[in-house]
């Protein structure tokens, strides 16, 4: 790997490294100029990085540092012992996703930051002293691109001390202090009670508590900011504390083990991401993330299909299924078959089946290969191969890990006996309430140790699984994952996840999922990669009736503004019958895209998106919309030049609202388009808008 390539020159570097600092500061350009990132040192000696965009401070100097729990902390009286850059100018092509080709334009610099003097930081854990404590240091690695930067720790080892320990990560994000008033945020708390499923949060900046990552700043000028993180491996998830006056500070999850990351050798941390925009498109479009991943080691991955599926699922989210046996037992062989006969006939790929395994009675000590009585895997696996249909798998954990990885390559074996090639993963349990083994005692699993769900050992598990499946041949759709940080380009059989408030919620109270909700998804939630939100409830029902705060054109609007390769029509079978024209689109609307783009919205209150069929030449338009209505005149210019195109269009009626049964109201048109042309749509309260555009002649 490059970064550790580089390390016996760091090591080398700083064992030269005895006298005074050298005047060294380096200073990285993005390939537009636009953006400019420095890494230097202040005169405590503490590290630190700014970045400025247009020539305007945008992050004020932000410190850079650790704390350990062994070993005195690395964070001032340090000095630069080395620097390099580099520049990248590439594109490379996603197996699946919301675009076929990421462009990769960057510039980098790397900075080798080395502690000065033992003395000044007075402490006697440099035990070994010297040479050795005068080796103490990191690498920055910082790469400016046109649309943000992004940053990462690099350490060299230390024969002495082959563990790293470390108690806190220190690295800062400082909004330019004049930049502060008048700006927004988008938000959801980190540290609490829940992973991720909580609405957002729109506040001033300045009104930030702790927040998970990723969280989205409009400045007052109209620059939109997002704070985020790359490659989590093998690391603790980061939350950012806000320490007042729009000065934010990484906070890991804890572990139970004391020290928040335990690393043995050289290793680098996840990079830590700002994407920087114009407008909410130009954040929306941003592949920062995904260029900060390392490419795909799974080879060719050819064998996962991006597709749409079915479930025996929301009879149990609506209450009116079991997960478990009896009288409302969901998932019998019988209702299995009857929804393979419909997915057979409407075209779903996937039939996703909950509750066919030992263990939900009480929710715990799941069996991840027997079946209830009522249940006949092997048959309904076969009834489904007969009709062309895949089963998608179900591996609900409850948060328990230990018993989860014990089972995991029979589990997945059998899956892949019978053909089951997608996964859904789950681990309910309040956030902290992973029950993991604790690798730092001699019997690793003698004593139950509680993690959080974004804590290192729960980042280890979700790759252990991920890797196990990719040998069967499986794809991976975990709920209560933890979040998403551009994985999918490295493991791209990690094809989507939850972690977010998703649908379900509108199953448990009118309303539930307020209609700000998922426009604000698209600018926050879904920087981070793929969502399984579960669209297509075409009732607009939950539990014992309650409504949800959705028009039925918001439902299909929803394929086109949450995007996952996986997609479910939720709803029961019997009601997507009920809808033949709604049916049609979602049966229509395509899973992997050539091109994506946001043409019209606002954070937190709209969002409508184009996309480009990867499979054919035909494009699609339409998104989400919050609880005001408005009229939106889209420019269709997006279309390829010269063609014309029949719209085919589902939108709200003319009196549609979420708020009364006129939720339903639904009306329909079609036309021709050519590029350049404009429509104006009217966008119903809690409304939507979906439009398939298909070449004529
Ligand atoms: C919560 C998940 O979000 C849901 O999709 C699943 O059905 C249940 N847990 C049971 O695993
Ligand atoms: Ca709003």
């Amino acid at each position: 790997m490059k970064a550790l390539a580089a390390t016996p020159k760091l090591a080398l570097a700083l064992a030269l490294l005895a006298a005074p600092a050298a005047a060294l500061a380096g200073t990285v350009a993005s390939p537009d100029g636009r953006i400019v990132a420095t890494l230097d040192v202040d005169n405590e000696g503490k590290p630190f990085y700014q970045v400025s965009r247009d020539g305007e401070e945008l992050i004020a100097p932000s410190s850079l540092g650790f704390i350990f729990t062994d070993a005195a902390p690395l964070r001032r009286a340090m000095q630069i012992a080395e620097e390099s850059t580099a520049s990248v100018d590439t594109r490379w092509e996603q197996p699946w996703g919301e675009r076929r080709f990421v462009v990769d334009q960057h510039n980098e610099l790397a900075v080798t930051f080395a502690q000065r003097d033992t003395a000044i930081i007075g402490t006697g854990d440099l035990a070994t002293g010297g040479a050795a404590a005068a080796a103490r240091g990191f690498t920055v690695r910082l790469r400016v691109f046109d649309d943000g930067i992004g940053l990462r720790y690099e350490f060299p080892g230390d024969p002495e001390k082959p563990e790293t320990r470390i108690a806190e990560e220190l690295t800062e994000f400082v909004i330019a202090p004049d930049r502060v008033d008048g700006s927004t945020a988008w938000w959801i708390q980190a540290g609490d009670w829940n992973r991720y499923e909580y609405l957002y949060h729109e506040t001033p900046l300045n009104a930030v508590a702790m927040a998970h990552t990723p969280v989205t700043f409009r400045l007052e000028d109209g620059t939109h900011l997002a704070i985020h993180e790359a490659a989590l491996v093998d690391y603790s998830g980061m939350w950012l504390q806000h320490l007042g006056n729009g000065r934010f500070r990484s906070t890991l999850a804890p572990s139970s083990r004391g020290a928040k990351v335990v690393r043995e050798g050289a290793f680098h941390t996840p990079w830590r991401t700002i994407r920087m925009a114009d407008d909410p498109a130009g954040l929306v479009k941003s592949d920062l993330e995904l260029n900060l991943n390392e490419p795909n080691k799974l080879g060719d991955v050819s064998w996962f299909e991006p597709s749409k599926y079915i479930g025996i699922w929301w009879g149990m989210i609506s209450g009116r299924w079991t997960w478990s046996q009896g009288p409302e037992h969901g998932a019998t062989t019988e209702r299995a078959k009857q929804y393979i006969d419909f997915a057979a006939e409407h075209g779903f790929r996937g039939v996703l089946i909950e509750g066919w395994n030992l263990g939900w009675e009480e929710w715990k000590d799941y069996s991840f290969t027997e079946a209830f009585p009522d249940f006949d895997l092997e048959e309904v696996a076969r009834y489904a191969t007969d009709r062309g249909v895949h089963l998608i798998g179900h591996h609900e954990t409850g948060g328990n890990i230990i018993d989860y990885e014990r089972q995991l390559e029979d589990a997945m074996a059998l899956y892949e006996r019978l053909g089951i090639d997608v996964v859904k993963t789950g681990y309910v349990a309040d956030a902290g309430g992973i029950i993991a083994c604790n690798a730092d005692i001699a019997d690793p699993c003698e004593g139950m140790f509680m993690e959080w769900h974004d804590g290192q050992r729960q980042v280890q598990h979700h790759l252990r699984v991920i890797e196990e499946a990719a040998e069967h041949r499986i794809a991976i759709n975990p709920h209560e994952p933890v979040k998403a940080t551009g994985l999918r380009r490295t493991y791209p059989n990690w094809v989507s996840r939850e972690g977010a408030r998703g649908q379900e919620y509108n199953a448990w109270g009118a309303f539930a999922n307020n209609p700000d909700h998922e426009p604000t998804l698209v600018y926050t939630r879904m920087l981070g990669g793929p969502m399984d939100y579960t669209p297509g409830v075409l009732s607009l029902m939950g539990s014992d009736g309650v409504p949800m705060a959705s028009t039925r054109a918001k439902q299909l609007g929803l394929y086109l503004a949450i995007y996952s390769p996986i997609q479910m029509a939720a709803d029961f079978v019997e009601s997507l019958a009920e809808h033949p024209r709604e049916l049609e689109f979602i049966k229509a609307v395509p899973t992997d895209w050539a091109e994506s783009h946001l043409v019209a919205g606002e954070v937190g209150d709209y969002a409508i998106f184009a996309r480009k069929d990867r499979n054919s030449q035909d494009w699609y338009a339409g998104g989400v919309n919050d609880a005001t209505e408005r009229m939106v005149t889209l420019d269709f210019s997006f279309l390829d030049p010269g063609r014309s195109y029949r719209a085919t269009v589902w939108k709200d009626g003319e009196n549609a609202t979420y708020l009364t049964d006129a939720r339903h109201e639904i009306a329909y048109d079609s036309f021709e388009v050519r590029a350049g042309e404009e429509h104006t749509f009217r966008l119903a309260p809690g409304g939507g808008l979906a439009i398939r555009l298909q070449p004529v002649g």
